[in-house]
C-alpha cells in the first residue's frame, strides 16, 4: 500500500525561508510530508537535480475583464489560467472590476460565472471600486468582505475609475473598519490630463508620447499623496505596479517611518524601458502601460527595491489586448497614444523572467524569488498558508523547476491568446518544467494535463498586513480622545 498519492523525490525544495534537499509526500491535495526516504507514492517524480517551489501567486492580473474604455482583455479564464500555469503560476487574483452605475454584488456573480467553468488553476478575486455609492460603502462592499473579497483596487487616474481624495478617504475608512486591504493605482490624473490634451494638440499622437503624459512626476506625486491619505486614517495600503523611483522612494520613506504601506511592481518595470515605447510607428503601442516602463536607472531602482524590501509582491499586472482593433488599437493606423488599451502581457514570463535575470544572475536569492512571486501575496490577501508554500498542510500547489533549461521567448510558444510579447527573443535560464494544483498534473513535459473548470475559487481571509500599524496622527489622536473616534 502507498503512503502518499504522489512523492516528489530528491529535490531542492525551497520556500522564502528555507532551502532544503527532501522529498515532498503529497496526499489528498495537500503537502502530508517533508522527509529523505519518504514511503512509497502511487505516482512518483524523480526531482533530483530540480528546484521544487511553491506554485507562483499572480496577484495582479486582468482576465475576461473589460476596461473603462470598452475594451475586452483577450484571455478569458481558460486561456489566462492556462498560460500561468504553463509559466508556474498555480493561483491567480484578477479582478472584480465594477463599472460606474454598476452593482458589485452582480459583478462578483458574473466573474464567478466567467471563471467557474473555465479556471484550471484556483482564483480569488479582488473588487475594483469604481462607483463609491452609499449603497456601495455602506452594504454590498462590508458584506463582500466578510464573503472572501477582502482587497479592492482604487484608480486615482484614468477618466471613468478616478476617484477624488474624499472618495478616497471614504474607502479607506471603510477598509480599516472592515479589515480589507486597498490596492492604489497612483498617478495624478489631472496631471496626466493637462499633458495629454498639450501634446494631442500640438499633434504629438503617436505611442511613444504616453510615457510622456505618464510623467515621473505624476506617479510620485500621487504615491506620496495616497500614502498621506492612509497615514491620516492609519491604515495600511499597497501602491500597486510601481515604475518611477520617485515613487519608490516615497514607499521606501514611508516604511522606514513604520508605516504599513506595501509596494508591487512587474517585469516591465525591470525588463522594458519608455526607448520600447517609443519604437517606429504604432510599434510602441504594445509596450504601453501605465504607469509606463522608464529608463534604465529606473529599471535599477526597481531591482534595488525587490532586493532591499521596499517591494513584497512582483506581479504581472497582465492586462492583455490583442495588436490591432480589438485591443490595444481601437482607431486602427489612426489610434492616437491617449486611445490606445494600456497593458501588457506577462502572466506565463512572469516567473521565468524574474528566475532568470534576479536568480540566474545573482540579484535575488531563491527564498527571495519565493517570497516576491509566491508566499507574499498569500500573505498579503490572507490565503497563507494554505498557498505560498510548501509546508505540511499546505495545498500541494507545486512548481518543479529545470535550473538550467535554455529557452528563446516568442509569442508562438505561450499560451495566451495575446499574438505577441513584449519579451520577444530573450534568453532565458530556467523553467518550470512540472506544475501541480492541489497535488494534480496541470502541466508536464509541455502539456496541460488538467481539464477545463477544475480551478477552485479560493475566499480570502482578513489579512494580518491590512491591521493598522497604530501610529495615529496627532489630529486623530485628538479627536479619539475628545468623543467619539472619526474613524
Ligand atoms: O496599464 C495597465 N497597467 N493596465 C492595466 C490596468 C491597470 O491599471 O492595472
Ligand atoms: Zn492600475
Ligand atoms: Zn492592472
Amino acid at each position: 500500500m502507498a503512503d502518499f498519492d504522489l512523492v516528489i523525490r530528491g529535490g531542492t525544495v525551497a520556500t522564502a525561508a528555507d532551502t532544503t534537499n527532501c522529498d515532498v509526500g503529497i496526499k489528498d491535495g495537500a503537502v502530508a510530508a517533508l522527509g529523505r526516504q519518504l514511503g512509497a507514492g502511487l505516482r512518483e517524480i524523480d526531482a533530483r537535480g530540480k528546484l521544487v517551489l511553491p506554485g507562483g501567486i499572480d496577484s495582479h492580473c486582468h482576465i475576461e475583464q473589460r476596461s473603462s474604455a470598452g475594451v475586452i482583455c483577450a484571455d478569458d479564464f481558460y486561456s489566462g489560467t492556462v498560460a500561468a500555469a504553463f509559466g508556474g503560476t498555480t493561483t491567480v487574483i484578477p479582478f472584480a472590476a465594477q463599472h460606474r452605475g454598476q452593482s458589485l454584488r452582480q459583478v462578483v456573480e458574473d466573474y464567478h460565472a466567467a471563471a467557474q467553468p473555465k479556471a484550471v488553476i484556483d482564483y480569488a478575486f479582488h473588487l475594483i471600486i469604481s462607483d463609491p455609492t452609499e449603497q456601495v460603502l455602506g452594504q454590498e462592499l462590508p458584506a463582500l468582505i466578510r464573503d472572501g473579497y477582502t482587497s479592492f483596487k482604487v484608480y486615482m487616474t484614468y477618466d471613468l475609475l478616478q476617484l477624488d481624495d474624499h472618495q478616497l478617504l471614504d474607502i479607506l475608512a471603510l477598509a480599516r473598519r472592515e479589515g480589507a486591504l486597498v490596492m492604489v493605482h497612483a498617478e495624478n490624473y489631472d496631471m496626466i490630463r493637462w499633458l495629454t490634451a498639450r501634446l494631442l494638440e500640438s499633434g504629438r499622437t503617436a505611442p511613444r508620447y504616453h510615457a510622456v503624459s505618464h510623467a515621473r512626476l505624476a506617479e510620485g506625486e500621487a504615491t506620496h499623496r495616497a500614502i498621506s491619505l492612509a497615514q491620516l486614517l492609519d491604515v495600511p495600503i499597497l501602491l500597486v505596479h510601481v515604475s518611477a523611483p520617485e515613487a519608490i522612494e516615497e514607499i521606501r520613506s514611508a516604511q522606514t517611518k513604520g508605516l504599513k504601506i506595501y509596494g508591487e511592481t512587474c517585469p516591465q518595470y525591470l525588463f522594458l524601458t519608455a526607448e520600447d515605447i517609443a519604437r517606429p510607428g504604432l510599434e510602441g503601442a504594445k509596450y504601453c502601460c501605465s504607469p509606463p516602463p522608464r529608463d534604465q536607472a529606473g529599471q535599477e531602482a526597481v531591482w534595488a527595491g525587490l532586493k532591499n524590501g521596499t517591494f513584497q509582491v512582483f506581479s504581472s499586472d497582465h492586462a492583455p489586448y490583442r495588436f490591432d482593433a480589438s485591443g490595444k488599437l481601437p482607431h486602427g493606423e489612426h489610434t492616437t497614444f491617449k486611445a490606445v488599451a494600456n497593458g501588457v502581457p506577462g502572466i506565463e514570463l512572469r516567473l521565468p523572467l524574474l528566475f532568470s535575470e534576479g536568480v540566474g544572475r545573482g540579484r535575488l536569492d531563491l527564498n527571495a524569488f519565493v517570497a516576491l512571486t509566491a508566499t507574499n501575496h498569500a500573505k498579503l490577501y490572507g490565503l497563507y498558508p494554505r498557498k505560498g508554500t510548501i509546508a505540511v498542510g499546505s495545498d500541494a500547489d507545486i512548481a518543479i523547476w529545470d535550473p538550467g533549461r535554455e529557452t528563446i521567448v516568442s509569442a508562438a510558444m505561450l499560451h495566451d491568446n495575446v499574438g505577441y510579447t513584449p519579451y520577444e527573443g530573450r534568453h532565458l535560464h530556467g523553467w518550470p518544467v512540472t506544475v501541480l494544483s492541489r497535488g494534480r498534473v496541470v502541466v508536464e513535459d509541455g502539456a496541460l494535463v488538467a481539464g477545463r473548470g477544475s480551478g477552485a475559487f479560493l475566499p480570502c481571509a482578513l489579512s494580518e498586513f491590512a491591521k493598522p500599524a497604530g501610529i495615529a496622527v496627532p489630529e486623530l489622536a485628538y479627536a479619539a480622545g475628545h468623543g467619539a473616534p472619526l474613524v
